[in-house]
């Protein structure tokens, strides 16, 4: 009962060979910057029917984004490319920078630690170097007298 497996086996077998061939017979650059405008447009025209208030939040897209990725790495393998490379990295990065270059502004969404786990944080490394800087000068100090 193995054997229906099998062709989705190929699969990855297939992706690895088109990115050993890539080496071989050359990323054709041109022909990917032509595909992965496709993904781009796509990927907008379904977060335009996502509300803008909710671009922020990962769960509301992830599938969207999941697929614009998918779309990306197909594109690039098609025309012999290797994926990630730089250039598909900064086509997608340009991308992010589209849709959530306003997000890192609104913390809350990503989840960073709330200000009470942070201002320990911050303030337990500055009182410890201030410690650490005032028993140096109060050694230094004792030295310079039992010199
Ligand atoms: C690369 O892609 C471009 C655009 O699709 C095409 O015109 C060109 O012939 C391709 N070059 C090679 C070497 O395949
Ligand atoms: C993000 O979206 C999910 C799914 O709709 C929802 O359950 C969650 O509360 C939202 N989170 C925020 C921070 O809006
Ligand atoms: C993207 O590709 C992965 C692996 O090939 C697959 O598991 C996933 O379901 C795909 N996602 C979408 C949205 O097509
Ligand atoms: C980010 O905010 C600026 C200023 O409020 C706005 O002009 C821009 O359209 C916003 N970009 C996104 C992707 O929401």
């Amino acid at each position: 009962m193995e054997t229906p497996a099998r062709p989705l086996h190929l699969l990855p077998l297939l992706l690895l060979l088109c990115g050993e061939c890539a080496q071989v017979c050359g990323c054709n650059e041109t022909g990917m910057l032509e595909r992965l405008p496709r993904c781009g447009k796509a990927f907008a025209d379904v977060m335009r029917k996502v509300d803008v208030w909710k671009w922020c939040n990962l769960s509301e897209f992830i599938v969207y984004y999941e697929s614009f990725t998918n779309c990306t790495e197909l594109e690039s393998t098609l025309v012999g490319c290797y994926w990630p490379n730089p250039l598909a990295q900064s086509f997608i990065t340009g991308v992010h920078r589209q849709f959530f270059s306003n997000c890192t502004v609104d913390r809350a969404h990503w989840e960073d630690p709330p200000d009470e786990v942070l201002i320990p944080l911050i303030a337990v490394p500055v009182v410890l170097t201030v410690a650490m800087a005032g028993l140096v000068v109060w050694r230094s100090k004792r030295t310079d007298q039992l010199l």
